[in-house]
């Protein structure tokens, strides 16, 4: 590993392999309820959020106090960030505090490399802007390897905002560096230009995306992030790109739905798809926590 984990782009295929890997023995481990182990006893860890969060905010703090770190957590809202303290400054000061790692999510994409090149710390994006959610990635490569024993071959259809989602695009460096197949799926106005040349197929129609598909993955519409104006309403965009259980029918029969959270029911997926038996959800929110304990794991030791 190196001292920092900013996005899935950077890595080869052994290096996310050895993440999933390692998140395997973690999920060993709590699976069988143990919640206190020494990998990370005298270390340092530090949650700094510029923007909401609950599952990868909480999953990070499990996952270090599960591994003995002292974790404390910033709230921006409430920190000296109001007082005007640019991001630099907080990150040296976290540095001077003895912080081993700080996990940053930050509505600017870029934030968490310049933060990493100005603090002795080792530095996990957890979410920057639209461009990478890398630990998301991990998680959702994880529960598709757990549930199919590999990722190559496999056939991804993402369907929804992929223009302004981080998620999308960790996944696609990650699936297709491990030799997945991944389609797209969304209205033109939220695809990015030239998504293609990221070596995934891009379709406007949900049916045909999910054509045999081993996992439909559903994303929110990020709409902190949009101008407005991408569709002409929500009913149409549900109607039109939205998952159903007739577009599922189009998928492999042992398709598996997943979805980063939080969902929006009834627009990107409706209720019956999020619940139905083959959804693996919350799995991938359980999964979360061994792979932050794998990487956690592998930035800190020595
Ligand atoms: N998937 C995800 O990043 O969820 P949160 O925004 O709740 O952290």
């Amino acid at each position: 590993m190196t001292k920092d984990l900013l996005g899935l782009k950077g890595l080869a295929a052994d290096q996310i392999t050895e993440i999933l890997d390692a998140a395997v023995e973690m999920k060993k481990i709590i699976s069988q309820g143990a919640k206190k182990m020494p990998h990370l006893l005298g270390k340092s860890v530090v949650t700094l959020f510029y923007e909401n969060s609950t599952r990868t905010r909480v999953s990070f703090e499990n996952a270090a106090k599960f591994m003995s770190a002292n974790c404390s957590s910033i709230s921006v809202a409430t920190s000296s960030v109001q007082k005007g303290e640019t991001l630099i400054d907080t990150g040296q000061n976290l540095d001077a505090l003895l912080t081993d790692v700080i996990i940053i999510r930050h509505p600017v994409a870029g934030a968490p490399q310049l933060l990493a090149k100005n603090v002795h710390a080792a530095v996990i994006n957890a979410g920057d802007g639209a461009n990478e959610h890398p630990t998301q990635a991990l998680l959702d490569m994880y529960t598709m390897r757990e549930r199919f024993g590999r990722i190559d071959g496999l056939k991804v259809a993402i369907c929804g905002d992929i223009k302004f989602s981080r998620v999308a695009r960790s996944n696609i460096w990650g699936l297709t560096r491990l030799g997945a197949s991944v389609t797209v799926c969304a209205p033109k106005t939220l695809l990015p230009l030239g998504i293609e040349k990221m070596g995934v197929r891009v379709e406007s129609d949900p049916e045909r995306a999910v054509d045999g598909a081993d996992v439909v993955m559903g994303l929110r519409i990020q709409t902190e992030r949009q101008k407005g104006g991408m569709f002409p309403s929500i009913a149409e965009y549900a109607e039109f790109f939205g998952v159903d259980s007739a577009v599922m029918q189009k998928a492999a029969p042992h398709a598996l739905v997943m979805h980063p959270g939080p969902v929006n029911r009834g627009i990107e997926m409706t209720s019956a798809v999020i619940d139905a038996p083959n959804s693996v959800i919350l799995d991938q929110v359980t999964n979360g926590v061994a792979v932050r304990m794998a990487v956690l794991f592998l930035l800190t030791r020595k």
